[in-house]
């Protein structure tokens, strides 16, 4: 299957509302109610939009089992966003009171504009992150990023066992060139570094504690995402998610844990410490056994210039034809309002098969 399955959002209309087969009634309260045309970046639900994943690219080199199919197909290069159009998007949304920007993709080192973009935003917004693979970091990398305003980086290893991690990203990477970008990130100074996991029934799952023994060696914090059914290859199904619960149990039996929280009420994870006092620690992201759409801050942009305000429901609004002049600041603005505004209440509480974009194609 390709990442454009027929279904997909690509065929929304251009103007107007998506339809989603996500709209639930329970979300339509309050539905004929304009959205605000000032302050914060609202929804129905009273939720604050405050945290922007600008995906840069849908392009990777790695085809993770629980993302891309093996035979990819990626957009077309006329339908990726411009340089440009990424940083009049980022530089909007700033203006719009939005903080934090995490520079997502597919694998946003592969766009060939990366510092440039990072260089633009990172003086708008008090947080830049991005989200890599990690198989472009190097001391080099690192300090470049670094050196052009990239305040944090988290990079995704699913097994530092090399042939399990081929399995899983379906490259011929070994791990320990992902762990090396990992010291490299530590040493260049983009920290906190986080590293992500996707756990498969079966695949990886025993690879949770030796991932938490990285972790403690390094002194960062790992975080175990349960896969979610943003796969290509359309495989998702309950029996093969690990419940953090399930991973958690896993850990305590090699390293006890001591569950902590989640920082703050609007982050993804919840965090452990090691009972031992050990450096490192372990956080869960939980959307399938404990969503937490009700405290959700984040906004999406895909990489061909829709926003999409929920990463489970499949309701997009294009935006890229009010770009580069051809609408002016306040329609572009009112567009972004009208978009969070219809916010899904929450795609991950309905939780079930999905069709249409991949995760790289939406930006994680
Ligand atoms: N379920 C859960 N996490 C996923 N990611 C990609 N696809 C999925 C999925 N189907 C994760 C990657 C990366 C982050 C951006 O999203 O592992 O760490
Ligand atoms: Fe690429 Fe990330 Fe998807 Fe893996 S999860 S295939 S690294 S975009």
């Amino acid at each position: 299957m390709s990442t454009l399955a027929p279904t997909s959002p690509f065929s929304l209309t251009q103007y107007g509302r998506a339809t989603s087969r996500d709209d639930d009634p329970a979300s339509d309260s309050g539905a004929f109610e304009p959205a605000p045309t000032e302050g914060p970046l609202r929804d129905r639900f009273g939720r604050i939009a405050n945290d922007l994943r600008l995906s840069i690219t849908d392009r990777c080199n790695f085809r993770c089992s629980y993302c891309l199919s093996p035979d990819a197909q990626f957009l077309p290069s006329e339908s990726r966003l411009s340089t440009q159009e990424i940083i009049q998007l980022g530089r909007t949304f700033a203006r719009l009171g939005v903080e934090r920007l995490r520079i997502t993709g597919g694998e946003p080192t592969l766009h060939p504009d990366l510092c440039e973009i990072i260089s633009e935003l990172s003086p708008l917004y008090g947080d830049v992150s991005m989200t890599t693979n990690g198989s472009r970091l190097t001391e080099a990398t690192a300090k470049a990023w670094k050196a052009a305003g990239l305040k944090r980086i988290t990079i995704s290893i699913d097994s530092v066992d090399p042939a399990r991690f081929r399995a899983v990203s379906r490259s011929n990477l070994d791990p320990a060139v992902v762990i090396d970008g990992i010291r490299a990130a530590i040493g260049a100074g983009l920290g906190p570094v986080k590293v992500n996991a996707v756990l498969l029934v079966g695949v990886n799952d025993e690879d949770a504690p030796a991932l938490a023994e990285l972790a403690r060696a390094l002194a960062i914090e790992i975080r175990f995402i349960e896969f979610m059914p943003l796969d290509a290859d359309g495989s998702w199904n309950t029996t093969r998610v690990v419940s953090s619960a399930k991973t958690i149990e896993r850990i305590s039996d090699v390293f006890p844990l001591i569950a902590e929280g989640r920082d703050r009420p609007d982050r993804t994870a919840v965090r452990f410490r090691f009972a031992d006092g050990s450096a490192g620690s372990v956080g869960t992201i939980a959307p399938v056994s404990d969503p937490f759409c009700g405290e959700c801050s984040r906004i999406r942009v895909t990489p061909d210039g829709f926003l999409r305000p929920c990463l489970l429901a499949n309701s997009e609004w294009p935006i890229r034809h009010l770009l580069k002049g051809r609408g002016s600041d306040e329609a572009i603005e009112a567009a972004i309002r009208e978009a969070i505004w219809n916010k899904d209440r929450g795609g991950a509480l309905r939780m079930g098969p999905m069709e249409g974009r991949t995760m790289s194609a939406i930006g994680g």
